[in-house]
């Protein structure tokens, strides 16, 4: 159907909404069948994937009428709204009720899931039962809302929406670049690539934003240059760029500020080293981009889909710490700065001896088992832990010095490495991977295996 066509990609759910277009605009032939259509549909998922727009796209399809309600009258008020809306959609059957953004109806009182607003919304549901009027609402957040609104008979289907990914937001992409000035250097795969797991929204703006500074800069054509300026602005939240670094307003005194940058350098360059070796391509980009003005640096990780989840947390435990593990590489003590990058470790290492169970069966934190004995022999295991995958962090770094270095000095030079200059990088060095596999690494590809065989199980139950 032509008015889908406003949708990019997500084929499976235009597909659903497809049908439920053609039940309300056809309704005579499901009647023959003695088919109703289906009660209602509810929408959810994270802000800005779209849930709004389907919606548009569904009322516009179903050829019939719609009155649309939102949250915006104080409660009070908006009570009577929602009544009003329910009873002009009955006179006007056969029509459709929207209810946009529907957990926030009841905003003030959030926690509280019988909330006069949610209690109004089903009661008008109950009572325009069997008179052709189609529901059809979108929320974020489907916990907020009392089960019994969001049962079937009330919204008989619920369609999830998530962020696009692959080829869907290859496509979100190439959309909103299409009929844009571009210069040869944008690359749309690693854009996809970089903004995997953002919405929809998150990628139109973006690609906006790039052409805002292309035409700021009165360039021809928006470059990649300018795309990697409006991400890095979009991460900080405020425009970053290199001219900062002659701003030494952060630093006491240039010396003070030349070190900061190198520690960051260094930092960064041993997050993004240390990955790297582990899983080729999972680095997305490294930036020390505005370091001088005080922002932190930064290392960005794809979605590897093909990582279980135990694997993957190991993963980024030993990457967390592989930044105070390159400044002790360099000057012999642990740098600061890394307490977050700590955080993050510790965190990661605690729930795998909790959940996963990796240094034992007797250190399974469950509410049940909560005594201040397990509790500390967990934490002597993460520290233990910890202490292990620094030292393994190290142990990459100085296996993999040539690309450790090569990465610090490219990053020194252009502030911002992508993931295809990374790959490039490491395609000129001699990466150290087999010693790790067999000795540092064996626990990581042990664990594989260990899941693969689960997984052709569960795949190839016969065997
Ligand atoms: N599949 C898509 N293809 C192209 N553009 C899309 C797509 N989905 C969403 N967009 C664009 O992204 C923006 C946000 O979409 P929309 O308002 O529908 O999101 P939402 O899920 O309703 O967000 P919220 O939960 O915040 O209300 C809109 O400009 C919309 O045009
Ligand atoms: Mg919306």
């Amino acid at each position: 159907m032509k008015e889908f066509d406003r949708i990019i990609g997500y084929s499976a759910e235009k597909k659903e909404l497809e049908q439920i277009a053609d039940c309300l605009r056809n309704s005579d032939v499901y009647k023959k069948l003695g088919v109703n259509a289906p009660g209602g549909l509810l929408l959810y998922g994270e802000p800005g994937v779209g849930k709004t727009l389907m919606s548009d796209c569904l009322i516009k399809a179903s050829g019939r009428k719609a009155f649309v309600c939102r949250k915006n009258k104080p409660n009070g008020e908006f009570i009577n709204e929602i009544t009003k809306t329910f009873e002009q959609a009955k006179e006007n059957a056969p029509s459709v009720v929207f209810l946009d953004d529907m957990d926030k109806f009841a905003n003030e009182d959030e926690r509280h899931r019988d909330a006069e607003e949610y209690v109004t919304v089903q009661s008008c549901i109950d009572e325009i039962k069997g008179k052709d009027v189609f529901v059809l609402a979108t929320v974020n957040d489907i916990q907020r809302l009392p089960r019994s609104l969001t049962r079937a008979g009330r919204f008989d289907r619920r369609l999830e929406i998530n962020a696009p990914r692959g080829a869907d937001a290859l496509e979100i992409i190439s959309h909103y670049l299409d009929g844009k000035s571009l210069a040869e250097n944008i690359d749309k795969q690693y854009i996809a690539r970089l903004m995997e797991g953002d919405s929809c929204a998150k990628l139109e703006t973006l690609i906006n934003e790039a052409g805002v500074y292309a035409s700021f800069d009165r360039a021809d054509k928006i470059t990649m240059e300018h795309f990697m300026r409006a991400y890095l602005r979009s991460t900080y939240g405020r425009d970053i760029n290199d001219d900062d670094d002659d701003d030494d307003d952060y630093c006491n005194s240039k010396s003070e500020g030349k070190k900061m940058i190198d520690d960051t350098v260094w930092h960064e360059a041993g997050h993004a080293t240390v990955s790297e070796v582990i899983y080729p391509g999972s680095v997305t980009l490294v930036s020390v981009t505005g370091v001088s003005s005080g922002k932190s640096g930064l290392t960005s990780y794809s979605n590897i889909n093909s990582i279980l989840p135990l694997d993957y947390s190991k993963f980024r435990a030993v990457g967390s710490l592989a930044g105070a593990a390159a400044i002790e590489q360099r000057v012999g003590v642990p740098g600061n700065g890394a307490s977050r990058d700590f955080d993050q470790a510790f965190d990661m290492v605690r729930d795998m001896i909790e959940d996963d169970c990796i240094c034992g069966f007797h250190l399974h934190g469950s509410p049940y088992r909560n005594s201040e004995n397990l509790n500390s022999s967990i934490e002597k295991a993460t520290a233990a832990k910890i202490e292990e995958y620094y030292r393994k962090a190290k142990e990459i770094l100085s296996l993999n010095s040539e690309f450790f270095e090569k990465i610090a000095r490219a990053l020194a030079e252009k502030k911002l490495l992508t993931a295809p200059e990374i790959q490039a990088i490491r395609s000129e060095c001699n990466i150290e991977r087999r010693y790790m596999k067999e000795e540092t690494y064996g626990s990581f590809i042990a664990d594989r295996r260990r899941s693969d065989r689960r997984r052709n199980r569960i795949l190839s139950p016969d065997r």
